[in-house]
């Protein structure tokens, strides 16, 4: 039986869980969603119009995004002691509706209770990463968290499949279309508005050291911003693909689900992870990024990971009277 989130959570309960559903990842810092305390749930909404400019897969990153906000408030309930259940229902009639978290009235599951105390630490890391391999068994662990929201972690540890990533990224940076490129320059650049990711969190610019270019997505890319270091990349990072067995918004927010549980199990275990998903957003390299592995899936992000060297600043949120809206009628 679901119960009435008003007649459970008080105000100050209701922020903490927007609170840490505001703190998830979302695609260049856009916070593309809103949310809202209504008909017993917290609903989870798209906001369309604050995505990065419209690319082959600016609908999916809206989900993603909105998929990982789910997943903290999931994690928040928890920790206030509440279960959850989630509905991602295509709607007809309300296509913004991305997921309704309803309170089930029982017990929390403890390992979403024990994720809560790294939602606040969890950093998307640009900065270099030590040198050392992450150990199977951590790596085991990822992948597992992955698996329990119904997404696939696929590690590249085979040097074809790695080398071919590489290729796939470089080229990707390469390709990159101009108005995309603009469009991300204003939306990091200081002069224009707040920035978006502020210049201590894009890490300091990679030095492209061939052969060893790493692969590592430099978001300011030709673009000078005053006081921003240059620094030398670990060469060899461990890379993987998260990937759902579908391809549509029901898959993607299963993906953001996914991405977050397996971020805040590898902030758990001291990882840090950034994001090269620079193929991702090309139509023509996107199917490359998957179909030459032994088990086909549709990739939605790929990851660079490792153990950190610097912990970056967090990076700024909207305030969240902008964010919770008022309960539907
Ligand atoms: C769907 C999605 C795609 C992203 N793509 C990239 C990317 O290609 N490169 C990158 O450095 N960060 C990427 N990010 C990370 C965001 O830029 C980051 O989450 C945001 O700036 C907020 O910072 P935080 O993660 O430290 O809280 C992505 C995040 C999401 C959810």
């Amino acid at each position: 039986m679901q119960h009435t989130v008003h007649a459970m959570l008080n105000t100050s309960e209701q922020l903490v869980v927007a609170a840490a559903a505001a703190a998830a990842p979302s695609v260049f810092n856009t916070q593309p969603w809103s949310f809202v305390f209504a008909d017993g749930a917290f609903e989870v909404r798209a906001d369309p119009d604050r995505a990065s400019m419209p690319t082959a897969s600016a609908a999916r990153d809206v989900r993603l995004s909105c998929g990982a906000a789910v997943f903290n408030a999931r994690v928040a309930l928890a920790r206030l002691g509440h279960g959850s259940e989630v509905s991602v229902l295509p709607d007809a009639a309300d296509p913004l509706l991305v997921a309704r978290v309803a309170l089930t009235g029982g017990k929390p599951d403890p390992a979403l209770d024990g994720l809560y105390r790294w939602v606040g630490s969890r950093r998307t890391n640009r900065y270099p990463f030590r040198p050392e391999a992450i150990p199977a068994g951590v790596l085991a662990r990822l992948h597992d968290a992955a698996r329990r929201e119904g997404a696939t972690l696929r590690l590249l540890d085979a040097e074809p499949e790695y080398q071919r990533m590489l290729t796939s990224i470089r080229r990707a940076t390469w390709t990159e279309d101009e108005a995309v490129r603009d469009d991300r320059d204003a939306r990091l650049s200081s002069r224009t508005d707040t920035p978006a990711i502020p210049a201590g969190n894009l890490g300091p610019v990679p030095r492209r050291e061939l052969p060893d270019d790493p692969p590592v997505r430099d978001m300011a890319e030709g673009l000078a911003l005053p006081g921003r270091a240059s620094a030398s990349f670990e060469p060899h990072p461990d890379l993987a693909v998260l990937e759902t067995a579908d391809d549509d918004p029901a898959a993607w927010i299963t993906a953001g689900q996914g991405l977050q549980r397996l971020l805040l199990e590898a902030t758990g275990h001291g990882i840090a992870a950034s994001f090269a998903n620079q193929p991702l957003e090309d139509a023509e390299l996107r199917p490359e990024v998957s179909d030459g592995a032994a088990h086909y899936g549709c990739p939605q992000m790929v990851l660079r990971m490792g153990y950190a060297t610097t912990q970056p600043p967090a990076s700024p949120r909207r305030p969240l009277n902008e964010v919770v809206g008022s309960a539907r009628g």
